[in-house]
Order: C-alpha cells, then sequence, then structure tokens
C-alpha cells in the first residue's frame, strides 16, 4: 500500500458524526505502512471516543486495501511546531561601533586622487560650522594629510587626557585631528604598514575626546577603495558618505568603484559633489565647462543616488586653501562658497531622510 494513499484516505475521513470539523489526518500522530498493514497513532484525550475513532480508522483503511489495521492512542498534546529559524547570519559589520560623542559621521571619499577631496571635505564641515552646527573634521588621509594646512592648524598641538584620548585643537571653531598634527614635521613621509596603519586608524575613530558632542564629524578618506576605506567601514558606523568627483570621464569610471564599494561596506551614499565642475570667467561672467559636459548626474542617476551639487573652479579655491581658510569662510559671496553651503543643506536633508 502507498503511504499517500493511506494519508490521502485519512484526511478525507471528516469526523463530523461526533460533532468535530476536522479529520482523522488531523488526529495523526504515527503512521506506518508495511505491505498491507498500518500502524496509525491518533491523538485523543478523551477516551469516550476511542471506539468510534478505530473502527472509523479501520473501516476506511480497509475499503482501500488494508489487510489489518492497528490503532494506538496518545493524549499528549500535539508538540508545537516550531517555524523554521534562518541560520544565525554571519554579519561582518555587527561589531561596527559608533563613534563616541558624534550625532552624524559622513565620510568624504574619491575614487580618484586630486579631485579636491580634501577641499570639498573642509569646505562643507566649514559651511555646517557656519550653519551653526559643532563640527569636527577627521583627516584619515594617513599618507598625505591636508587637512592641517587647509584648516590652518598646523602649528596647534595636540593633547591628551589622563586616559590618553587625544585632544583636538581647534581652529575656525572646528575641532580638528589628523596625523599631520602628530608627526613631527611636515615632511616626515608616513610609512605605515598594516597593522600599524589599523591600530592609528581605530584610535583616530575610537580614542579621541571630541568635548562638547560634535553635531556632525567630516572624515576625509584618502583617495581610492584601499584598505582604509574598507576597515572604516568594517568598525566604524558611518551615516553617510559623499563621493566627490571632477565632471571627466576617467574621474565618473572611479565614481562608479566607489558607490560599488560603499555599497558593499552596507554605508549609504548620500550624494556625489562635482568639484571643478565650471569656470566663470571674471570678465565676461560667461560660463565655461572646461573639462566638457558633465555626466554625472546621469551616473548618479543610474547608481540610485542623487548630484548633491557642484563646484566651480575659482583660484581663490586654491589660495584660500593654502592660507589654511576655507572659501566658505574665507569669501562667503564667492560662487563655490554659496555653492558649499547649499550641498551642505543637501547633506543635511538626506541625513534627515534616512
Ligand atoms: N574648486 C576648486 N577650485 C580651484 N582649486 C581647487 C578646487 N578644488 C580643489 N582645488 C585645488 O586642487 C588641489 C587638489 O585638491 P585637494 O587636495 O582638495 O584634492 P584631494 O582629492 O584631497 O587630493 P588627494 O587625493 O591628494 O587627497 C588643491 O591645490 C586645491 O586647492
Ligand atoms: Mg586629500
Amino acid at each position: 500500500m502507498a503511504i499517500q494513499g493511506v494519508m490521502d484516505t485519512l484526511k478525507n475521513t471528516n469526523l463530523q458524526e461526533i460533532g468535530v470539523s476536522f479529520s482523522l489526518a488531523d488526529l495523526l500522530r504515527d503512521l506506518k505502512v508495511e505491505d498491507d498493514k498500518v500502524y496509525i497513532k491518533l491523538f485523543s484525550p478523551s477516551e469516550k471516543y476511542h471506539d468510534y475513532l478505530k473502527e472509523k480508522a479501520e473501516t476506511v483503511l480497509k475499503s482501500i486495501g488494508a489487510k489489518a489495521v492497528q490503532v494506538e492512542f496518545t493524549s499528549e498534546p500535539p508538540k508545537k511546531q516550531q517555524p523554521p529559524q534562518p541560520p544565525p547570519q554571519q554579519n561582518p559589520f555587527e561589531s561596527r561601533r559608533r563613534i563616541p560623542k558624534v550625532k552624524k559621521v559622513i565620510a568624504v571619499a574619491s575614487g580618484k586622487g586630486g579631485v579636491g577631496k580634501s577641499t570639498v571635505a573642509v569646505n562643507i564641515t566649514a559651511a555646517l560650522k557656519r550653519k551653526g552646527y559643532n563640527v569636527g573634521y577627521l583627516d584619515a588621509d594617513m599618507y598625505g594629510p591636508s587637512g592641517p594646512t587647509m584648516l590652518g592648524a598646523k602649528d596647534k598641538q595636540v593633547t591628551a587626557t589622563p586616559d590618553n584620548k587625544l585632544i583636538p585643537p581647534e581652529s575656525h571653531g572646528i575641532k580638528i585631528m589628523s596625523i599631520g598634527l602628530l608627526l613631527p614635521s611636515e615632511d616626515t613621509p608616513v610609512i605605515w604598514r598594516g597593522p600599524v596603519l589599523f591600530k592609528a586608524l581605530s584610535q583616530f575613530l575610537f580614542d579621541i575626546n571630541w568635548g562638547e558632542e560634535l553635531d556632525f564629524l567630516i572624515i576625509d578618506l584618502p583617495p581610492g577603495t584601499g584598505d582604509i576605506q574598507i576597515t572604516l567601514g568594517q568598525t566604524a558606523e558611518i551615516d553617510g558618505a559623499v563621493i566627490v568627483t571632477t565632471p571627466q570621464d576617467v574621474a565618473l569610471i572611479d565614481v562608479k568603484k566607489g558607490i560599488q564599494m560603499f555599497n558593499e561596506v552596507q554605508i549609504p551614499v548620500l550624494g556625489i559633489v562635482e568639484n571643478m565642475s565650471y569656470f566663470v570667467c571674471p570678465d565676461s561672467e560667461k560660463k565655461y565647462e572646461i573639462f566638457g559636459k558633465s555626466k554625472t548626474e546621469d551616473i548618479a542617476k543610474q547608481y540610485n543616488t542623487q548630484l548633491l551639487g557642484k563646484v566651480p573652479i575659482e583660484p581663490k579655491v586654491a589660495e584660500f586653501g593654502d592660507l589654511g581658510i576655507p572659501i566658505v569662510l574665507a569669501k562667503e559671496d564667492s560662487e563655490s562658497a554659496k555653492a558649499f553651503m547649499e550641498i551642505a543643506d543637501e547633506i543635511i536633508k538626506k541625513l534627515s531622510e534616512q
């Protein structure tokens, strides 16, 4: 006899005669079929129905060819069926920690070097400061730290708390930390190897005493999609990444890599800043797209993100950068300062939507 046939028969045998709405199969706790012998165990807490159920089972099973039918009863309540539990997820990011005393952490990144990432990071920080927020700037470019120069903090001193937390100095009201502030001279090449680099980065993320809680911490990343970016993504909770590019195709290829990397490390991409977007001729006020027509907006759409803003090339951006005063603070009415202020608004908006 086929077990399926037995099951079907039990399912089709209703028990309306004793006033219940279920079938014999609903009472089934065990079933064995051997040739034409059938053994079943039924759940029935009350002996009152045993005879009825036994007879019913024998009748229906014999009608489909069973020669011997053995019926037993159990009064044990059915074991609650546990819904299948998914296997525990191995999440490489679950050990991520929040950076202490910081409300929102924003990483500024670029796939390609020299596109103005530090300029953008410093000016976004300054823009948020101008908007009245308490802000910090963390230069995570361990190889080419330019934050101290751009924020006019080169000669400022880092101190430490008794429990060895670093206390960042302040410039233009912005708290700043950079490896550049800890090295004896500006020209010292930083030759870090894996473990030392990670130790230093981890200290930068978690062992800095930012003082009064920061509204925003801006992290200036080194260019590319290397170890520092991945380590950051795996160890710290970052609220969003801003990707900086210039309009050329070569830079945009790296934007895609950058977005993919942040997706992999599960950091939301807030959007793209296009730097050195155009040049406004000071004499004619005519706009020139020096690097050709921008495709940044298309790329942003393609990757489900947005263009946060375009910053023009302005010689003053570089000049004031070298002087240690972000353009946003040095020349509030410049095109680029205005662009940075709007970008800061967009960032705040994107973060509040999360
Ligand atoms: N919008 C701009 N107008 C004029 N000069 C700019 C602009 N943006 C950046 N620069 C200048 O371009 C140079 C490179 O910028 P920056 O150092 O910010 O780039 P970066 O992407 O951080 O570089 P790196 O990859 O080395 O970290 C600097 O001299 C900076 O002053
Ligand atoms: Mg830089």
